[in-house]
């Protein structure tokens, strides 16, 4: 039976997801500029990251003052119920500043240090990803209802199809590039899709059999590490490791191991 807190947090969640999916989505200006740079001229944010990570932080707040809260545009609050939410209010910034579809609004909740809830909402996939730790990961459609997620079959490494990302910072991008470079001749392929969530989710829904990328953030990874678990996904990091900035990967159980392997040989979580 799921824990009433869990599905409390599991409905905030969802609702803070929908209302700025929607913002996102509805409210995108014809002329969406670049509003600031993080950690290269190419890490951007824009007004509308900013305002939906204010309305998501808000609606917490306004339900539960007592919870933590970790935001990657700034918000920070500690907490003293136990609960902290990890939010990525635009994760995809630079798809969404392009007009490409593939962005989402990803939010966990955290229960003593560990994620029990995740929701990704892909407004313009009109899809809507989530999971509760102990109780499965779930895909709301536009055009299928709700269906419960399994990641695929692995199939041998060769013939898996892989995500990944590339950082921001030009150095550790420039490596990242000489690991696939590696990789691609022993996989099927490689995909860039541009939202660590939403890979994370496609790995859930069955859509690729395997993501790793280095240098992420907590928001980028919580909620979609949670429901790419409950799908059936083994996740962590280097040998033995949690998923981490150093390195974090996914895979349905046989593309998890000997892709990590080569990903360790390959050194991938250092210039
Ligand atoms: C980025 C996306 C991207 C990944 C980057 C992230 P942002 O998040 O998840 O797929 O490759 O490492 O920083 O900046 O769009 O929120
Ligand atoms: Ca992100
Ligand atoms: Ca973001």
């Amino acid at each position: 039976m799921t824990d009433p807190l869990h599905t409390d947090l599991l409905d905030l969640a969802q609702e803070a997801a929908r209302r700025a999916g929607a913002l996102l989505r509805d409210g995108r200006p014809a002329d969406l500029a670049v509003a600031a740079t993080k950690s290269s001229p190419i890490d951007v944010v824009t007004e509308m990251d900013i305002a939906a990570e204010k309305l998501i932080t808000g609606l917490i707040a306004e339900h539960r003052p007592d919870d933590g809260i970790l935001g990657e545009e700034g918000a920070a609050t500690e907490g003293t119920s136990g609960v902290r939410w990890v939010i990525d209010p635009l994760d995809g910034t630079v798809n969404y500043l392009y007009g490409l579809p593939t962005w989402a609004v990803s939010i966990a909740a955290e229960q003593d240090g560990e994620t029990v809830v995740g929701v990704v909402t892909a407004p313009m996939r009109g899809e809507t990803f989530h999971a509760v730790r102990g109780c499965g990961a779930w895909a709301t459609g536009a055009w299928d209802g709700e269906r419960r997620l399994a990641c695929r079959p692995a199939p041998p490494l060769d013939q898996a199809l892989v995500s990944t990302g590339f950082n921001y910072v030009h150095d550790v991008r420039a490596h990242q590039a000489e690991v696939a470079q590696r990789l691609i001749p022993l996989l099927r392929d490689i995909r860039r899709g541009g939202s660590a969530a939403v890979d994370l989710c496609d790995l859930a829904a069955g859509r690729l059999d395997g993501y790793y990328e280095r240098g992420l953030h907590p928001w980028d990874l919580a909620a979609g590490d949670l429901i790419a678990r409950e799908a059936g996904a083994l996740t962590g990091g280097r040998p033995g490791e949690r998923p981490s900035g150093d390195l974090a990967l996914a895979g349905s159980p046989g593309v998890f191991e000997p892709l990590q392997r080569l990903l360790e040989d390959f050194g991938a979580w250092h210039d």
